[in-house]
């Protein structure tokens, strides 16, 4: 391996075009591979099939340094790399919750047959326990002087490029202290900047990262069973939520409730994590994953509910705004997006659903052609009997009831995210109800009903 290493990156989706852009802007010379040759074109002409903020500049800035490149070409990768990352994506296969490893394992097998010296590949992506030990023999098979470790990543949408150039920590499952060494060459900078690095076992690594994106969708799934009892009880979670989270040993984070949880990690990983685990016979250690999911999924049928109570049980024909369709704010990305989960409901139960968000609307409208889209908030609210407030994106968050009040049929909002001041729009005479918190006095009586715009 030379000095200076040359890295690829073998998948050019979210995880992928973060890493090559952001080990570019680190200062390496990076050929980013995908099959796709539009994808490749448009990443090489600067242009970015997913939003994610600060990348596209970050993507430009490494085009223009001469430092990154994308092509179809294994060929070229195999030549050009002293580490080649893994980032294909992990789907769940089609028939059950398991993980869908063929494309990790297509970017492998085509790149080993093609190598011609030493190398390291340190697999990225999210693979159930196992995986990469097995993905070592086989390479080890046709390569024997490549190496395989497994890096997990733990970036968050909308935050990607931060947490990749400065990470929480850095996880290198390796099987040598060549393999180790490596990955701290490549991650010297985050390092001297005193990220910790942990060398692990490949199980340990793969391990970390599914425990991790668990413990998250636990604490998610916590805070939301609390708020289906605040519900029952007349309690308010988020004042629950601030309470718990004042506790050191429980902290804030991920203690949001709301909707609960969405996109492409979350709940695909929690999923694939159990069922794996039933098939090693260790399916008593997760079954709690079973509960964090049911009561994830829940919240999303309460909301469609609480639609219910406020606009009436048949919505057949009403008119209802829906705020949001991202799984998350700063990200267009709509799998599993609890606010297109819902907006399909209510669509399901006849309403007239019609939906605006920031940046995801051409992904939504892919993946849901039957709902309705508008290019701005006001028109998303003409005439709604309800507007639904499903996404936190801050346009939503710091909206004002002025901007909707005069355009709505009626003034009903569901705050399904806990982000608006519940005193600001009930004095602007909305019926406001969030998730988590029992209806006001001024709600009460109002089920089926709400206060109409006079106009
Ligand atoms: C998640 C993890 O946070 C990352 O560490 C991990 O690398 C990534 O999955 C992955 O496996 O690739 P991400 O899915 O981008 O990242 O988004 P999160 O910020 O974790 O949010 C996930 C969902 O939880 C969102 O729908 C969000 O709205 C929801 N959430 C989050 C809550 O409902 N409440 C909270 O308190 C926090």
């Amino acid at each position: 391996m030379t000095d200076r290493l040359r890295l690829t990156v073998l998948g050019a989706g979210y995880l992928g075009i973060t890493h090559a852009a952001c080990m570019a802007s680190l200062g390496f010379d990076v050929l980013g591979v995908d099959t796709d040759p539009g994808k490749v074109a448009a990443l090489n002409a600067g242009r970015l099939p997913i939003h994610e903020p600060g990348l596209d500049e970050l993507v430009r800035a490494g085009r223009d340094g001469g430092r990154l490149e994308f092509t179809t070409s294994y060929q070229r990768a195999a030549a050009f790399g002293d580490v080649h990352f893994v980032c294909a994506g992990t789907p769940p296969q089609r028939a059950s919750d398991r993980a869908d490893l063929s494309q990790v394992q297509a970017c492998i097998a085509t790149l080993a047959p093609l190598l011609d010296r030493p190398c390291l590949i340190a697999g990225k992506s999210t693979v159930p326990v196992g995986t990469a030990r097995r993905l070592a023999a086989e390479l080890a098979a046709v390569r024997g002087d490549a190496e395989l470790a497994w890096n997990p990543e733990f970036l968050r949408e909308g935050s990607a490029v931060a947490d990749t150039l400065a990470p929480d920590r850095i996880v290198a499952g390796v099987t040598s202290r060549r393999a180790e060494a490596t990955l701290r060459q490549v991650y010297a900078q985050p390092l001297a900047a005193g990220t910790p690095f942990f060398a692990t076992g490949l199980e340990t690594a793969e391990l970390a990262k599914v425990a991790a994106n668990s413990f998250l969708a636990t604490k998610i799934s916590f805070i939301n069973a609390m708020a289906e009892l605040c519900e029952a009880t007349g309690g308010d979670v988020g004042a629950l939520a601030r309470i718990l989270g004042a506790d050191p040993r429980i902290g804030s984070a991920f203690l949001r409730p709301g909707l609960g949880f969405g996109g492409g990690c979350l709940p695909k990983d929690i999923r694939a994590f159990v069922a794996w685990a039933e098939d090693i016979k260790g399916g008593e250690a997760l079954g709690f994953l079973r509960e964090v999911d049911a009561i994830n999924l829940r919240r999303r049928a309460r909301t469609a509910d609480l639609a219910s109570e406020l606009i009436g049980p048949d919505l057949a024909g009403l008119p209802v705004c829906v705020l949001g369709a991202a799984f998350k704010p700063g990200s267009d990305d709509v799998r599993d997006s609890p606010a297109l989960d819902v907006a399909q409901i209510l669509h399901g139960m006849g309403a007239q659903v019609t939906v605006y968000d920031p940046v995801a609307v051409p992904n939504a409208r892919r993946s849901c052609p039957e709902l309705r889209y508008a290019t701005t908030m006001t028109e998303a609210a003409q005439h709604a009997q309800l507007v639904l407030l499903l996404t936190e994106w801050s346009e939503f968050a710091g909206l004002s009831p002025d901007r909707l009040s005069d355009v709505v049929a009626r003034r009903n909002i569901i705050d399904a995210r806990n982000v608006l001041d519940p005193v600001v729009w009930r004095a602007a005479g909305w019926n406001y109800r969030a998730l988590g918190v029992a209806a006001g006095p001024a709600d009460v009586g109002t089920s089926h009903g709400g206060a109409t715009h006079q106009g």
